[in-house]
């Protein structure tokens, strides 16, 4: 006998067991160990995946244990899974996971598999129809990724959005990178991007403090209907009267009519300074929200451009009120929100901040239903108040280091196995983790490049 015939240098035949025709585990040596997110073909024909969730060193230690789900069409076929009780494993043929992953058209694809290049990650864009959470620590391209996102809604739907951008990192959602293929360059020439700007001549970003709900301007005004009991009161019976009066005339008004609380009024809003956020009001002309209500394909409120944080709050208070007074028209609309915790914080610390966590607390409780849906990024989940992370269905998780925070994310989105979450700490720029409906299988991609430019890189100097 040969020497080299003792040795097997061939990998050890695998089986899996699947004793209920969904879950699987596998056991083999140490040199075939699989990694989470990896799928095992059956050497059956039109058999399902083997998706694998969980490894572990088996009791020996020269060995693993891989569990997860069997996935595929043929996957709750019951007459199948007498065949999968000791089902051969065959190496995994990129087509098969495609099959499974990358559907029909490659302008979906939000990305390719980290761990095989040629396998796209298609986005299921009729599941954005319920609200995305999308989470990763600083600098680990949430922004980035997020503007891939928005480009393939835009490219592939008819799904209008409005983007709170507090870093005016989306004022170029409209414009095109130099290395942008042709067929994006038309289709996205095509739609219609808005991109409102505080003081800008011809778009400008603003809106009526009229329009907003008496809630809403007391709020702006810094009035608790408790501890200011009789301005807010006033505030209320003057309603109609302040209705029919030009915004710069307000404090003359109030100061006319004598009443000692309408004065007290009239000195709040001066003291406060809140008419002379010229940016802010639109004294008589169109309202953001009446931009919004025009539906165009993308909105971009560039709330960066405002030097107040109150003015940040005011305009988007406006703008989701009005949305919600309108929610029964059922009009869909994606609202995207990035550095959340901004607008929705467990404990905003002024009304006007409470006005708008209260606002977003509701919508996300509700909106789903009106065609109002939430996508909301930030850089840890406890950041924004948990009644609305537990309302999102749909995950994108970046880079992040904290334990505590993987471990609440593994609480709050129980449809993404753990070890994947798990994996969240190595990720290098630009991987993500995404997870629910919007895509097939929860899978790590890298994300594909941007066709739009990045807000706040190479803005040209404007000339004269
Ligand atoms: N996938 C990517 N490809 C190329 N550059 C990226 C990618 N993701 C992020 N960057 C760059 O890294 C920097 C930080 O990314 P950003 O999306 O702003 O991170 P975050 O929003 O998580 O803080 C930006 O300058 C961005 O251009
Ligand atoms: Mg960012």
């Amino acid at each position: 006998m040969a020497a080299n015939e003792d040795v097997d240098l061939s990998p050890a035949a695998l089986h899996l067991e699947s004793p209920d025709g969904r879950s699987f585990v596998v056991r083999g040596p140490a040199s075939q160990r699989p990694r989470v997110g990896d799928y095992l073909e059956l050497d059956t024909v039109g058999g399902p995946l083997a998706f694998v969730e969980e490894v572990l060193s088996d009791a020996a230690g020269a060995g693993f244990v891989a569990s997860g789900s069997l996935v595929g069409e043929s996957a709750s076929a019951s007459d199948e899974r007498a065949r999968w009780a000791q089902a051969p494993l065959r190496p995994t043929q990129d087509a098969a996971v495609e099959a499974l992953l990358s559907g029909s058209d490659p302008r979906l694809h939000l990305g390719h598999l980290v761990d095989h290049a040629e396998v796209g990650v298609a986005l299921i864009p009729k599941r954005l129809n319920r609200h995305t959470f999308w989470c990763g620590q600083s600098g680990s391209g949430k922004t980035y990724a997020l503007g891939v996102l928005l480009e393939r809604i835009l490219l592939t739907t008819r799904l209008p959005m409005v983007v709170f951008d507090p870093n005016s990192d989306f004022v170029r959602l409209g414009e095109m990178s130099p290395g942008a293929d042709p067929e994006s360059v038309a289709a996205l020439a095509d739609r219609d991007i808005v991109v409102l700007r505080p003081g800008d001549e011809r778009s400008p970003l603003h809106v009526l403090f009229k329009e907003m709900t008496p809630r809403a301007r007391a709020a702006v005004l810094r009035l608790d209907p408790v501890v200011d009991r009789a301005e807010y009161n006033a505030l209320l019976g003057l309603m109609a009267d302040l209705d029919a009066v030009d915004t710069p005339d307000i404090v003359g008004h109030l100061h006319s009519l004598g009443d000692p609380d309408a004065t007290a009024l009239a000195q709040r809003l001066q003291n406060l300074g809140v008419l002379e956020w010229k940016t802010t009001w639109a004294y008589g002309a169109e309202s953001a929200t009446a931009v919004i209500d025009r539906r165009p394909a993308a909105t971009v409120l560039d709330l960066g451009g405002y030097d107040r944080n109150e003015e940040q709050l005011t305009v988007t208070l406006a703008v989701l009120d009005d949305l919600w007074a309108r929610r029964a028209e059922r009009r869909p609309l994606l609202l995207v929100i990035d550095e959340a915790h901004n607008l929705c914080p467990p404990d905003p610390e002024t009304p006007l901040g409470v006005a708008v966590r209260d606002r977003l607390i509701q919508i996300a409780a509700e909106g789903r239903k009106y065609g109002l849906w939430l996508l909301l990024s930030t850089q840890r989940p406890s950041k924004v108040h948990p009644g609305i992370v537990s309302q999102c269905d749909n995950l994108t998780l970046m880079r992040m280091n904290s334990r505590d925070d993987l471990d609440q994310l593994s609480a709050i989105f129980g449809f993404v196995p753990r070890g994947l979450l798990a994996q969240a700490a190595r990720f290098r720029q630009g991987e993500a983790l995404v997870g629910g409906g919007f895509v097939p299988m929860p899978s790590i991609v890298r994300v594909r490049g941007r066709v739009t430019p990045e807000g706040g890189i190479d803005v040209p100097v404007p000339m004269p």
